[in-house]
């Protein structure tokens, strides 16, 4: 398959370096990238200049800044490419319409990249619960603890600091997790929903009197947990945000740039926790909670059944039947970024475009949105303080799905 790459961060160069590595399936016939300075394939500066240009693309993988992601679709599907798109799909509810209906009008394929969904540790975890073993379930706890680190650098510091520029945190963050959320509920709607979250520590009256607006010439850097300087100098943990991770460029990161700038300025706005609460019919409630504030960085799901408990932390699933044995199942996990789903997904990419039939292209997009319409239900939730509440309980396509009711949160003293 012929691909043009849109964009070359961290998500392009994860899906460039499978493609080099699978030269039997994909060829990379362009990368529109301005700040890429040498390539495997030819350079463009701007993803328009490469849509534009006679490549012989059959397909775009679009991992560009989410602002870019609508535009840069559009464009692509206008043209008859397949289209990989990193989520999230839009930065609103009307962007993910525009482009269901681009969609449907080209007969192309879009594929999101919910890269949970294809890894090997999701997939046995799903096995598990279709199993039965579980009982009913009455309830789901997921939590997602983005780390502290990663956090600051992302949701602080980065480029998802301002909620103007992209979705905020819950729908960045979390359209996977709805996404998990929608596959382990199956054919169960949601009846109603609440989402509360704040941006409570980062902001400029939590600054230690004495910080300096660059962590290298912080007096107080020693005592601050989101010290630039340790998490990009000293740790090795965030450096594969940077093409080049070497000493000397951390260096320059922490010196020059906004990853080296106190979490306490105030120049971010997107929150640092927020918490979901949904109920899909059948009485069966989920909570999602989404934490900047961890030390560790993972996704852990509880499971309540009326047979079982089952924990999965990420790692190990572990399944506690009220009667009979624990078991632990532990997923192997490959080599690559989140459990290997960023390589699974350009498997079943190029599966869907080279040995899937057109008709099912549609069914594909429309499910990928039934986590953008929860994920941006939930903040409609928390911006409007407000629960929703969907008007047709049983709607079987997003659209009725997205389009219930909000009601006010009831108002309480305490
Ligand atoms: N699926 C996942 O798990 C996952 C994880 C992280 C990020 N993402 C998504 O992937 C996308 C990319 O994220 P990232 O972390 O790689 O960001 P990034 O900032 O590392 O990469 C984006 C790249 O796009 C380039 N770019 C900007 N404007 C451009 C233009 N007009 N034409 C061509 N290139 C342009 C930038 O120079 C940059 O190199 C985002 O939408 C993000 O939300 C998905």
């Amino acid at each position: 398959m012929k691909i043009l790459i849109l964009g070359y961060g961290v998500r392009g160069r994860a899906y460039g370096e499978y493609a080099l590595a699978h030269a039997d399936e994909f060829e990379i016939v362009g990368i529109a990238d301005p700040l890429l300075e040498t390539s495997v394939a030819p350079v463009f500066a701007s993803y328009d200049d490469a849509l534009a240009a006679d490549t012989g693309a059959e397909a775009v993988v679009v991992a560009l800044p989410d602002a870019l992601h609508k535009d840069a679709t559009l464009a692509s599907l206008a043209k008859g490419l397949h289209v990989l798109l990193e989520k999230p799909v839009g930065c609103s509810w009307a962007e993910c319409e525009e482009i269901r209906t681009a969609r449907s009008a080209s007969g192309c394929a879009v594929l999101t990249c919910y890269v949970l969904r294809y890894s090997n540790y999701y997939r046995a975890l799903q096995e598990v619960l279709r199993s039965g073993v579980a009982g009913d379930i009455t309830s789901i706890h997921h939590l997602v603890a983005i780390g502290h680190a990663k956090a600051a650098h992302a949701f602080c510091r980065g480029n998802w600091a301002r909620e103007e520029d992209g979705t905020g945190t819950l729908v960045q963050k979390c359209s996977h997790d709805f996404d998990l959320i929608v596959w382990w509920t199956g054919s169960r709607r949601l009846k109603r929903m609440a989402s509360y979250g704040a941006l409570s520590h980062w902001r400029p009256e939590n600054k230690p009197p004495r910080a300096a607006a660059r962590c290298i010439d912080c007096p107080v850097r020693s005592t601050c947990p989101f010290d630039a300087v340790r998490l990009y100098r000293d740790e090795t943990a965030l450096r594969y945000h940077f093409p080049d991770d070497s000493d000397a460029a951390m260096d320059e990161v922490v010196a020059n740039s906004r990853y080296g700038e106190c979490v306490y300025l105030g120049k971010n706005d997107s929150v640092d926790h927020q918490t979901t609460l949904m109920e899909f019919d059948g009485g069966l409630t989920v909570t999602l909670e989404m934490e900047a504030y961890s030390k560790e960085r993972r996704r852990m799901t509880h499971f309540y059944g009326t047979r079982a408990e089952i924990v999965a932390d990420g790692e190990k699933i572990v399944v506690k039947p009220f009667a009979g044995e624990e078991r632990v199942i532990t997923p192997a996990q490959p080599a690559g970024a989140h459990g290997g789903g960023d390589r699974a997904v350009m498997a079943a990419f190029y599966n869907l475009v080279k040995r899937t039939s057109p008709a099912r292209y549609a069914a594909l997009l429309d499910s990928a949105l039934e986590s953008h319409a929860l994920a941006f239900r939930a903040e409609e939730s928390r911006k409007q303080r407000a629960v929703g509440s969907c008007q047709e309980p049983d709607a079987t396509n997003v659209k009725e799905h997205f389009a219930g009711t909000i009601m006010p949160h009831r108002e309480t003293n305490c």
